[in-house]
């Protein structure tokens, strides 16, 4: 049987040397334009608009509004230039293209994104020449907190925060233009990612869930995601079950495929915990491969510390409730402690080679050990 295993659709996408993460959908530009068109052709009737576009942005706003207005109307571009070997460039702007007679005319402009308003004071200032009946304000996205000025905006699609956005005819030097959605420029130094470690029974998973809450952290468990791959049957699970199947290991390859899912998944995450990987060197490598290819890294491998003596005592105690059957004798659990050990030890080294390795006492109540986790977490 041959599997395929589909293209990575990234989430994250780079752009120069800058990184993007989706911010606004396909479908909720469509709807926004939607809802301007209904408030547009409200206010115009039947009368017939010019609208005029301000190139190069918004050719693709223009685009599919027109597409949905229903009725005549005329459209055209103009472009905003800046004047050639005037050195502050952005004070001095020109209007080309504007050609045709709008004496009388509705006008309404269409604009992709109005930031402090600047351009839009161009405009304004050339229009008065013009003896337009109206002059009409759209734009699809506008950031109210950089606005300097107090032109109306009539239309408003889609109100964004400060931040720098591409994609839908928006540019990041010149890239990103041909985006059908629109992306957010992505802070990737504030991320924490961390590899966590500990014997069975040093209560990882209790940590775990406190330190994500805590940190906006996304838990990424090695066996969960094999388990739902393989549940859900996509791709990837399907090809690591074939291994497994055969009584093979699932290549690493596959596994970082699967983890590089669930990354992209989650964009907006503050960082990763991982937890069963990496288990080799290898795999640290790969691991620490995926994390530069987002431009991030793994900031530190922490690991519980609890002496074999508790654990046993603890898993045990578990195992009379529980009703797992590996808690429940003693030789297993200490077999499972030690390979705990002979698995670690060669990531202990290498992480302490980077720096990265935080032993952590595991001893103490679930609050106590919380606080120490942090202090480490917080020192990154
Ligand atoms: P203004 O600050 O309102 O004059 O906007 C000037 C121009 O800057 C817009 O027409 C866009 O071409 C560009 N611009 C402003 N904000 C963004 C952004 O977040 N992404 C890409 N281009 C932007
Ligand atoms: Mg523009």
């Amino acid at each position: 049987m041959i599997i395929f295993v589909p293209f990575k659709a990234k989430k994250v996408i780079k752009l120069h040397d800058t990184y993007f993460k989706p911010f606004i959908t396909a479908q909720q530009i469509e709807a926004a334009i939607d809802t301007l068109v209904s408030q547009i052709l409200a206010d115009l009737g039947d009368e017939i608009p010019v609208f005029v576009g301000v190139l190069n942005g918004s050719f693709m706003f223009v685009s599919d509004f027109v597409k949905k207005y229903p009725k005549p109307c005329e459209v055209t571009f103009i472009k905003l230039a800046s004047y050639e070997g005037v050195k502050s460039s952005e004070d001095i702007q020109r209007l080309i293209g504007l050609t045709q007679d709008l004496t009388g005319r509705t006008v309404v402009i269409l604009e992709d994104i109005i930031d402090t308003g600047n351009t839009l004071g161009e405009i304004h200032r050339i229009f008065k020449n013009e003896a337009v009946k109206a002059l009409r304000i759209a734009t699809l996205f506008h950031k109210p907190e950089a606005y300097k000025k107090d032109f109306k905006l009539h239309y408003i699609g889609i109100k964004i925060p400060n931040r720098f956005i591409v994609g839908y005819g928006l540019d990041y030097n010149n890239l990103g233009r041909n985006l059908p959605e629109v992306y957010q420029i992505k802070d990737t130094q504030h991320m924490t990612n961390l590899v966590l470690f500990g014997p069975p029974g040093a209560g990882k998973g209790t940590q775990a869930d406190f330190l994500k809450e805590k940190y906006n952290l996304v838990h990424i468990s090695t066996g969960d995601v094999f388990r739902y791959n393989i549940k859900n049957e996509t791709a990837l699970g399907v090809l690591a079950k074939s291994y497994i199947d055969k009584g093979a290991l699932v290549p690493d390859e596959v596994t970082i495929d699967m983890l590089n899912a669930e990354v992209e998944k989650n964009a907006d995450a503050n960082g990763f915990i991982f937890d069963g990987f990496p288990r080799t060197n290898a795999q640290a490598k790969a691991l620490d491969a995926l994390m530069d290819e987002k431009d991030s890294q793994i900031n530190a491998m922490i690991a519980l510390e609890v002496e074999d003596e508790v654990l046993v005592q603890r898993l045990l105690e578990r195992g009379k409730t529980s009703g797992r059957a590996d808690d429940a004798d003693e030789t297993v659990i200490r077999n499972r402690i030690k390979v705990y050990y002979d698995e670690t030890a060669i990531l202990k080294d290498y992480f302490s080679a980077q720096d990265k390795y935080h032993g952590v006492d595991g001893v103490g109540s679930i609050e106590t050990i919380t606080a120490r986790l942090s202090t480490v977490i917080d020192s990154l």
